[in-house]
């Protein structure tokens, strides 16, 4: 047999008599060793294939090695509002994002971390963004993932939300990703099951893992939040991100402006942190993010809202509005867009003005992070 050894013990390529093809060994400190066939004749072919895998497999090792039930800021099981999030809490989760945003970009993106591991999507609303960052997220991680069609569920048929929680919880979840259009939903799921549970947006109310993707989105850039100064734009009445976002970046020390037509700016809405504006040329001035928001038309009831082209005239934000904030000012939108009336098409897609896709990137780390934090929760303290 043909043997060489590359990394001392640990990594070896080898050949046995009887076959043409390098085999790969690989021995990490306090594991079984790892025999798998590089399917390559050819010498150096095969110890890259061998070091490749080997740097796969010690990374993995890295994250997983530290995984005995850690000592987290966030101390909950649930996550379902910003709004009593302290800032060491949000940061907790940022930081542990970052090792995701790194991870995510290597070429095979799975671990054993949450192995065995079962998440739910129960999504009353539709949902594609949130819902498949989600299932990318617990995938990624090892976590089986089962996506629950409510809309044609047992729930239409008359069966009351206790019963089919009943039903989900007697199915030992260890996480229910919770979307429903009324408010206060997932808080009441979470008095219902064992499950950790995550609040993926109830009614027009919260949406926590989007402002915290936001939050990551604009640290990576910004690096600090102290002398930032962000405007939410739009829809506010009806949108959950708007409200999160408040709490979150209020908290982390952002200095925010709310602006958008009257009858789309909620009464209680005054804070002694955040200014309101009715004119995006005002709202934006020394603006460094301008954050728009999507009209919620599923939402909004005949009197709010009614010509698009005015809306876009007033509010829309194209390069020229743009212009009212600070000069490297960035764009961002939770999504889905309405290209045309929230915001110009062309300015959306602008990769060097606009942070949208790497808000997309940044929530499959926050996501990974969130359901780390709440499954090492739920083992260390129960639920
Ligand atoms: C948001 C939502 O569903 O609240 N989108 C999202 O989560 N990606 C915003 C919206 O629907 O406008």
């Amino acid at each position: 047999m043909k043997k060489i050894n590359m990394k001392e013990d640990h990594l070896q390529i080898y050949k046995r008599e009887n076959s043409n093809v390098w085999q790969i060994k690989i021995k990490l400190p306090n594991k079984k060793a790892l025999r798998i066939s590089s399917r390559t004749k050819v010498k150096e072919d095969a110890k890259n294939i061998a070091l490749h895998k080997y740097n796969f497999f010690s990374k993995e090792r890295i994250i997983l090695d530290n995984n005995s039930e850690k000592n987290f800021q966030y101390k909950k099981v649930h996550l379902i509002e910003s709004k009593n999030l302290k800032k060491n809490e949000i940061e907790c989760f940022l930081m542990e994002s970052n090792k995701y945003i790194k991870f995510n970009k290597q070429k095979i993106k799975k671990l054993n971390l949450l192995k065995g591991r079962t998440v739910f999507n129960l999504f009353f609303e539709d949902s594609t963004r949130t819902r498949t960052s989600f299932e990318v997220a617990a995938k990624r991680l090892g976590a089986d993932l089962i996506n629950v069609a409510l809309k044609d569920s047992s729930i239409n048929k008359g069966e009351t939300l206790f019963d089919t929680m009943t039903t989900i919880n007697s199915m030992d979840p260890d996480v229910l990703i919770v979307r429903h259009p009324e408010e206060g939903i997932s808080k009441k799921i979470s008095t219902m099951v064992k499950a950790c549970v995550i609040n993926a947006g109830d009614g027009s109310h919260e949406h926590p893992t989007q402002a915290l993707l936001d939050a990551l989105t604009i640290k990576k850039k910004f690096g600090s939040f102290i002398k930032l100064k962000i405007a939410i734009c739009g829809d506010i009445l009806h949108s959950r991100v708007a409200r999160s976002n408040i709490e979150i970046l209020s908290t982390l020390g952002a200095k925010i402006n709310i602006i958008g037509p009257k009858t789309l700016i909620p009464i209680d809405i005054q804070q002694s942190n955040i200014k309101i504006y009715y004119n995006m040329k005002a709202g934006l001035k020394n603006c460094d993010i301008v954050m728009m928001l999507r009209i919620q038309k599923e939402r909004i009831v005949g009197k709010h809202f009614t010509n698009e082209k005015e809306y876009f005239k007033k509010y829309g934000l194209d390069y020229k509005k743009l212009g009212y904030a600070k000069k490297q000012a960035l764009v961002m939108h939770p999504g889905p867009m309405n290209r045309g009336i929230e915001i110009d098409s062309k300015l959306a897609d602008d990769v060097t003005r606009s942070l949208i896709q790497e808000q997309v990137s940044m929530g499959v780390a926050i996501r990974m992070a969130c359901l780390e934090i709440l499954i090492n929760n739920k083992d260390k303290y129960g639920s």
